[in-house]
């Protein structure tokens, strides 16, 4: 599969897929939106997947949705072709996600980011949801995953305001699971994406539908859902395999064909 806007990759088990429209700092536009879909759900069916990381190039992660495109749209365009509502890919995803970004990670940028389980910033990396400044609010979860990560206080600030924060802040807000030098980025990702996509695979998507509901359900629901699935997972393979390593005092070896 050849992509326009993407260049995809598989390093053993973590598919990796980089943003490619640098002359426009990575701005998402329809096409990489569909081949987004595309390269996720290759993935997502491939058993020998077992993490994806997502990012940009050193400049930018990405500076929003494509405001060119967006410019001319009008209200019942974006209303009858329900606009956006399948920009949602990495969110989709059952398997766990890392994105990498560097540079600006913005609007629709910022929002790709926070649709991801894990987020490792370069320390030159800035966040912002600077919708409001041209006159729109937030449409891909910037107004609702953000003030989940990271709180109302900051929220209103970013929301309102349109200012960009970097990637100190961010972490110091709840935004970013890590801040690494920029040149250490992705040897960061992927050393994460390698030890996640080494645990048992229905294991770890397991662990990553329980941390979302978390954000979903009553504590009650919540503690009732994860013990139920701390149950399931007895039946297995992974649970064999890790009890029996430790016992053995060896590495376990999971996900062998
Ligand atoms: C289209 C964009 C773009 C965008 C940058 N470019 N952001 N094109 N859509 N979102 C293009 C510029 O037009 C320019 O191309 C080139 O990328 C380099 O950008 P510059 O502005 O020259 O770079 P710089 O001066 O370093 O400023 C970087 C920047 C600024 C601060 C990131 O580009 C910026 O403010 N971009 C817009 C950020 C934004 O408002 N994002 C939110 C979009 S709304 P040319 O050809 O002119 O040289 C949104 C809604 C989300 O995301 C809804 C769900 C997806």
């Amino acid at each position: 599969m050849t992509y326009e806007t993407l260049i995809v990759e598989t390093v053993g088990r973590v598919g990796v897929i980089r943003l490619n429209r640098p002359k426009a700092l990575n701005a998402l536009n329809s096409t990489l939106a569909e081949e987004l879909r595309t390269a996720f759900a290759a993935f997502e069916k491939d058993e020998e997947i077992g993490c994806v990381v997502i990012t940009g190039t050193e400049r930018a992660f990405a500076a929003g949705a494509d405001i060119k495109e967006m410019a001319p749209r009008s209200f019942i365009d974006n209303f009858s072709s329900n606009y956006m509502a399948n920009w949602d890919s990495p969110a989709r995803s059952r398997k766990p996600t890392i994105a990498a970004v560097a540079g600006f990670a913005l609007g629709g940028g910022c929002e790709l980011a926070m649709q991801c389980d894990l987020v490792i910033a370069a320390d030159n990396a800035k966040f912002g949801q600077p919708e409001i400044t041209l006159g729109i609010v937030p449409g891909l979860g910037g107004t609702q995953r953000l003030t989940r990560a990271v709180g109302k206080a900051k929220a209103m600030d970013l929301v309102l305001t349109g200012r960009m924060m970097d990637a100190e802040e961010a972490e110091r807000c709840g935004l970013v699971s890590r801040v690494v030098p920029l040149a250490d980025l992705m040897t960061v990702a992927m050393q994460a994406a390698e030890t996640i996509a080494a645990m048992s695979l229905p294991t770890a998507m397991t662990a990553k539908e329980l941390v979302q509901r978390a954000h979903e359900l009553p504590l009650a629901e919540g503690l009732r859902f994860e013990r139920r699935a701390f149950h399931a997972l007895f039946g297995t393979d992974g649970q064999r395999e890790g009890m029996q390593a430790f016992l053995e005092k060896r590495k376990p070896h999971f996900n062998q064909p």
